[in-house]
C-alpha cells in the first residue's frame, strides 16, 4: 500500500514511526513532513492547498491512502475533494468530511451537537456582531472566570479565561469587533469548569469506533503549570486518575451518544475524533472536540498502541470497522517537549541541533518544528521537537525521556521538567 501522510509536526512523525513498521505498507511519502522523518519515508513539498498538484501527485505514485494529520485540510473540505473528484475518490481517505469537521472547526456547531445528543459539557451561549450590547449584558448577569471562545479556528489562541467583568467586557468588544477575524465573528461564552483535564480518542468509520489509550498533556509553558498556554510541553498515558469508573463513565455518556449521534445526523466521519475532556465534581464533561490527533498526545498515545494500524484505517475507510478497544501495550509512555527560548511568543529559527545521534535504550525522538541547512538540522519551530520514553511505569519512563533530552541541545532549549510529576 502506498500511502501520503500530511502533516510535519511531532504528531506526524509518530504516526509516520508507527505506519512505517506496518507489513502492509509499499512506500510512505509525507508532505511536508521532517528532517526526522525521513528515517520513516521520503518527504514531499506537495502543499495541500495547491488541489491540482495533489491530485497530480497522489495519480503519478499511485497512493492508496491519504491520511491528513492536521484540522486544517479537514476543515477546509481536504476529504471531500478526494471523494467528489473520480481521478481520487479511489484513495482511502483517514480525517473527516467538512460538516463532521465543524465539530472542531466551529465551538458553536459542537455545542449544539453536544445539546441534541445530551452529551455533558459546559452550559453556553453564542453571540453574533449584531448581538454585542445583549452579550456585554449577559457577562454581567453571570460569575467569573468569565470563558470566552471564537467560533471558529484560531490557532489555539481563541479561548480567553479572564478573571474580571471590565476585561471580560473589552474582549468581547474586540472579538465580536474581528480580533481574530472571521474566526470570531462569532463568540461562544461557557461556564466555567473547575477540574482536571484529560483526552480520550478513538478511530471511527462514523458507526463503529476503537478506543485508543487516553492521555494528559501539560500545556502551559512554565513548571507547575504556570503562564502562557502553548500548544503541549509534554504528555503522559496512561493517566492514573483515569480509572475503571471514570473510563466507564466517558464510553457511557460521551463516546456512545457522540458515534450514536454521527451516525443519527449522517455525518460522514472517518479518522480520529480526540475528546478534550474534564474530570469536574460533578462527573466528567466535553471541553472540545477535535477532528484529528492531538500534538503531543499522539507521541505517547500511539507507542502505546499495539496492533497495525493500517488495516484499521483501511476498515474505517470501508466502513467496517468493528467497535472493540484497539490493543494497547502494558507500557508507560511519556513525552517532554523540547522548544526554542521564547515560545509560544517570539522565538528565533535556525539554531543548530546537537546530539540526535545518541540514543538512550526505550525513547524514540520525534521531531516537530526542525529544518535541514547546509547538512546540519537545524530548529525551525517553537515546539523543536520532543524524546518519548516506554518503560514498564510512568516514573522510568520519564526518567528515560529525560536523559535522551539531555543529550540533545540548541541555543536556548527549554523544557518543562515536571512532567507527568504530579500524577
Ligand atoms: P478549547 O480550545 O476549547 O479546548 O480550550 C482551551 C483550554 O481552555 C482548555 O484546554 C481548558 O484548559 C480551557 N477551557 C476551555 N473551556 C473551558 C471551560 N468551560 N472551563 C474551564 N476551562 C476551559
Ligand atoms: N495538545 C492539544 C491539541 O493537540 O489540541
Amino acid at each position: 500500500m502506498n500511502v501520503l501522510l500530511l502533516g510535519s509536526g511531532g504528531r506526524e512523525s509518530a504516526l509516520a514511526w508507527k505506519m512505517s513498521q506496518s507489513p502492509l505498507l509499499d512506500q510512505l511519502f509525507i508532505a511536508p513532513g521532517n528532517p526526522g522523518m525521513k528515517a520513516y519515508g521520503t518527504c514531499v513539498s506537495v502543499d495541500w492547498k495547491d488541489r491540482e498538484a495533489l491530485s497530480h501527485f497522489c495519480t503519478a505514485e499511485n497512493i492508496d491512502m491519504v491520511v491528513i494529520g492536521p484540522e486544517d485540510p479537514l476543515v477546509a473540505g481536504l476529504a471531500d475533494f478526494f471523494e467528489e473528484n473520480p481521478a481520487l475518490s479511489h484513495i482511502h481517505v483517514i480525517g473527516p468530511k467538512a460538516a463532521a469537521a465543524q465539530l472542531e472547526g466551529s465551538k458553536d456547531f459542537s455545542k449544539q451537537f453536544m445539546e441534541r445528543n445530551k452529551i455533558p459539557t459546559a452550559g453556553h451561549r453564542t453571540f453574533t456582531a449584531s448581538q454585542l450590547e445583549e452579550a456585554k449584558q449577559y457577562l454581567t448577569t453571570i460569575d467569573a472566570p468569565y470563558v470566552l471562545k471564537a467560533d471558529g479556528l484560531a490557532a489555539g489562541k481563541g479561548v480567553l479565561i479572564i478573571d474580571n467583568l471590565a476585561e471580560a467586557l473589552h474582549e468581547m468588544d474586540a472579538m465580536l469587533g474581528g480580533k481574530f477575524g472571521s474566526a470570531s465573528s462569532k463568540v461562544v461564552v461557557e461556564e466555567f469548569l473547575d477540574g482536571i483535564e484529560f483526552s480520550v480518542f478513538v478511530l471511527t468509520d462514523g458507526q463503529d469506533y476503537m478506543l485508543m489509550p487516553e492521555a494528559k498533556d501539560y500545556k502551559r509553558i512554565g513548571e507547575g503549570d504556570t503562564g502562557l498556554n502553548t500548544g503541549g510541553m509534554g504528555a503522559v498515558s496512561p493517566v492514573p486518575f483515569v480509572d475503571a469508573e471514570v473510563k466507564k463513565e466517558v464510553l457511557l455518556h460521551i463516546i456512545e451518544p457522540t458515534i450514536k449521534g454521527l451516525k443519527h445526523e449522517q455525518m460522514d466521519y472517518v479518522g480520529f475524533i480526540f475528546f478534550g475532556l474534564i474530570l469536574t465534581k460533578k462527573g466528567v464533561k466535553v471541553i472540545e472536540y477535535n477532528c484529528r490527533m492531538g500534538d503531543p498526545e499522539t507521541e505517547v498515545v500511539i507507542p502505546r498502541v499495539d496492533e497495525d494500524l493500517l488495516p484499521l484505517f483501511v476498515d474505517a475507510a470501508k466502513k467496517k470497522l468493528l467497535t472493540r478497544p484497539m490493543a494497547q501495550t502494558a507500557h508507560a509512555a511519556c513525552t517532554v517537549m523540547q522548544v526554542s527560548g521564547g515560545y509560544p511568543e517570539a522565538y528565533p529559527k535556525g539554531h543548530v541541533i546537537k546530539g540526535l545521534e545518541e540514543h538512550v535504550e526505550g525513547t524514540v525522538v520525534f521531531h516537530a518544528g526542525t529544518a535541514e541547512k547546509d547538512g546540519k538540522i537545524v530548529t525551525n519551530g517553537g515546539r523543536v521537537l520532543c524524546a518519548t520514553g516506554i518503560a514498564s511505569n510512568a516514573a522510568q519512563a520519564l526518567t528515560q525521556a529525560y536523559n535522551r533530552l539531555d543529550q540533545i541541545t540548541f541555543e536556548g532549549a527549554y523544557r518543562r521538567n515536571d512532567i507527568g510529576v504530579d500524577l
